[in-house]
């Protein structure tokens, strides 16, 4: 386990629209996560559909790609240790009435098809999509705090 594992996290339409980026973010950085890419961005269908391809043949696909091309979106990557799983814990189940009160969807919706927020659900995943959302690449930094964090 790395302390530089990485995931991508993107605050969803609806996220975006119910002005629940801030609360989002707060929830990852005090965990102990840290920043390392973040933009706000209008995604195209055709962008949502690479993004989305293993889902391709599901009969929910046309209407998840309407729904997460309605809206900008905030992309995010996260840094820090086991970074994809506890991202995962941290959003909770795809079904928000089966998310668990205290995980981001069992706090804050209600239905699957507005679930406000992703997570890369393993590194292999994590690091496609980096890719795909930050093709042009990530700064790298360090946090003056990390000794206080590991
Ligand atoms: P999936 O990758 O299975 O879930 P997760 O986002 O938790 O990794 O599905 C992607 C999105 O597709 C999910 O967040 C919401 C939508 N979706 C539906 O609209 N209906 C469904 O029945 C499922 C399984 C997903």
């Amino acid at each position: 386990m790395s302390t530089t594992e990485r995931t991508y996290i993107m605050v969803k339409p609806d996220g975006v629209q119910r002005g629940l980026v801030g609360k989002i973010i707060t929830r990852f950085e005090e965990r102990g996560y840290k920043i390392v890419a973040l933009k706000f961005v209008q995604p195209t269908e055709e962008h949502l559909e690479k993004h989305y391809a293993d889902l391709r043949n599901k009969p929910f696909f046309p209407g998840l790609i309407k729904y997460m091309a309605s809206g900008p979106v905030v992309a995010i990557v996260f840094e820090g240790l086991d970074a994809v799983k506890t991202g995962r814990a941290m959003l909770g189940a795809t079904n928000p009435l089966a998310s668990p009160i205290g995980s981001i969807r069992g706090d804050f919706c209600l239905a699957v098809g507005r679930n406000i927020i992703h997570g890369s659900d393993s590194v292999e995943s994590a690091n496609k999509e980096i890719a795909l959302w930050f093709p042009e690449g990530i700064t790298e930094w360090k946090s003056v705090f990390e000794n206080w964090i590991y």
